[in-house]
């Protein structure tokens, strides 16, 4: 029975390629688990190694001498200021540590390297993109793009794999729904203190994000559907050298999830959450182009940032018969509330501290929350469509619904003491 390594153990999506592994002994013998920090306890079957991935290739090979397997999953990662930095911090994680298996001699068995990327690979943070997003479709390189870590990672990933005579497989997650502490990208969490703290402070659920983005669409990737979809494509053959965009099956929009959220923490959604903003936002959306609008402050007047000078979709345009059309103009981030300067307001701290002492949960989670990553995942004026084709196609049949996995993520957080029940 076959061994796996998992590095990123503590992240939102490898903790649960850890967890999941572990539910089946059988199959999984042996897990090791891989991070700087240890956060939580293992099952039998699982063993944690501190490790830095930012140490060299030699030093890592000597504090995993003894570690042996046959599948690796690598979902690490560190998060930069700058593209370039993404590109060169990310890719000497990964590359540095495949050698390090390579010196201790781990590699030998290695049947299989999975990575885990994610939707950047089609250039959602750069602004529109073609929908359905499909693996076919065409990576945006050469001088006109900025530097994608993606695309790094899997080139060297290929390369390892074909000196080495290895397979690969590849994800690609989007907006990851599930549980973590104190990582980068966390949608759950951040969502879960703002309707605690509204609920708190006597008021109405506000959409925080753009007004066009309610009624648009986005596919969500549950951590424990992506765990399943890792350990099935480990092991299937068609899932060999070849990248999957792995999502939950449905495509949703918070037109109807928002409410359920508000249900979910006992507030009411205000009814006319984008009443004071509609003079503004129209203007966004005839405009699309706004370089920026004014921002007044607590009246949910809607402000603009513009993303990439072209969207991702610009580079087919040509080709599907798009050019000129307003989707290929540049792409906004529009805020209705700015989420980042929310959370250091004083009256939502002392709600949130007066929240932690009475219901005794984590007072430092304020802070911890990934404000800018919330505030990016609602703030898109364009749609998100991710295709399961060709995942569906090679066998995988797993979906869950994305409210149900939302749900379970406050559940997670709730019982981990996180946020209050
Ligand atoms: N989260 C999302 O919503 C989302 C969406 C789409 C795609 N993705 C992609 O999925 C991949 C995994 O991201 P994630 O969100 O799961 O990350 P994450 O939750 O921030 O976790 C990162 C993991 O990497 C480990 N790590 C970071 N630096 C390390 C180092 N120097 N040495 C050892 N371990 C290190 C962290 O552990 P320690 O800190 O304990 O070392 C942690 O286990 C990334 O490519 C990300 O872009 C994420």
């Amino acid at each position: 029975m076959p061994s796996a390594i998992v590095a990123g153990a503590t992240g939102i999506l490898g903790r649960e390629i850890v967890f999941e592994l572990s539910r089946s002994p059988q199959q999984w013998p042996t897990v090791h688990a891989l991070s700087r920090s240890k956060k939580e306890e293992y099952p039998n079957n699982v063993i944690h190694h501190h490790i830095d991935l930012q140490s060299s290739a030699s030093e890592m090979a000597s504090s995993l001498q003894n570690v042996r397997c046959e599948y690796v999953f690598f979902a690490a990662y560190l998060q930069k200021d700058s593209e370039q930095e993404n590109w060169d911090v990310n890719g000497a994680l990964m590359s540095n540590f495949l050698e390090a298996l390579v010196t201790t001699g781990a590699m030998r068995d290695v049947k299989r390297i999975l990575l885990v990327t994610g939707a950047k690979q089609y250039g959602v943070h750069l602004g529109a993109v073609k929908n359905p997003m499909l693996e076919s479709d065409p990576w945006l390189t050469g001088p006109e793009w900025p530097p994608n870590f993606y695309y790094n990672q899997q080139n060297i990933l290929r390369e390892f794999c074909s000196t080495h005579n290895k397979e690969w497989t590849v994800t690609y997650p989007n907006d990851v729904i599930g549980y973590a502490y104190g990582n980068f990208m966390n949608l759950a969490l951040a969502i879960a203190i703002y309707a605690s703290v509204t609920r708190e402070l006597g008021q109405e659920l506000v959409f925080p994000g753009a007004p066009e983005f309610y009624t648009k669409f986005d596919s969500f990737t549950s951590s424990k559907l992506h765990a399943e979809f890792c350990a099935w494509a480990a092991l299937e053959p068609r899932a060999a050298n070849e990248a999957f965009n792995v999502v939950n099956g449905d495509t949703e929009s918070w037109q109807n999830l928002w409410p359920k959220v508000a249900s979910r923490f006992d507030v009411k959604v205000k009814p006319d959450q984008f009443a004071s903003a509609a003079g503004a936002w129209t203007k966004v959306i005839k405009d699309r182009l706004p370089a920026s609008l004014t921002s007044h402050g607590d009246k949910n007047q809607p402000t603009s940032t513009p993303l990439y000078k072209k969207p991702p979709v610009s580079a087919i345009a040509p080709s599907v018969g798009l050019e000129g059309h307003p989707i290929t103009t540049q792409s906004n981030l529009v805020k209705q509330i700015d989420l980042v300067q929310w959370a250091q307001r004083e009256d939502v701290k002392s709600a949130w501290q007066t929240i932690a002492k009475r219901d005794s949960v984590r007072e430092d989670a304020l802070e911890k929350a990934t404000w800018d990553f919330l505030q990016f995942v609602l703030s898109r004026d364009y749609d998100l469509v991710i295709s399961m084709s060709k995942a569906r196609k090679a066998g995988w049949t797993g979906y869950v619904d994305s409210w149900e996995s939302l749900d379970g993520a406050f559940t997670e957080l709730e019982k981990n003491g996180v946020v209050p029940t």
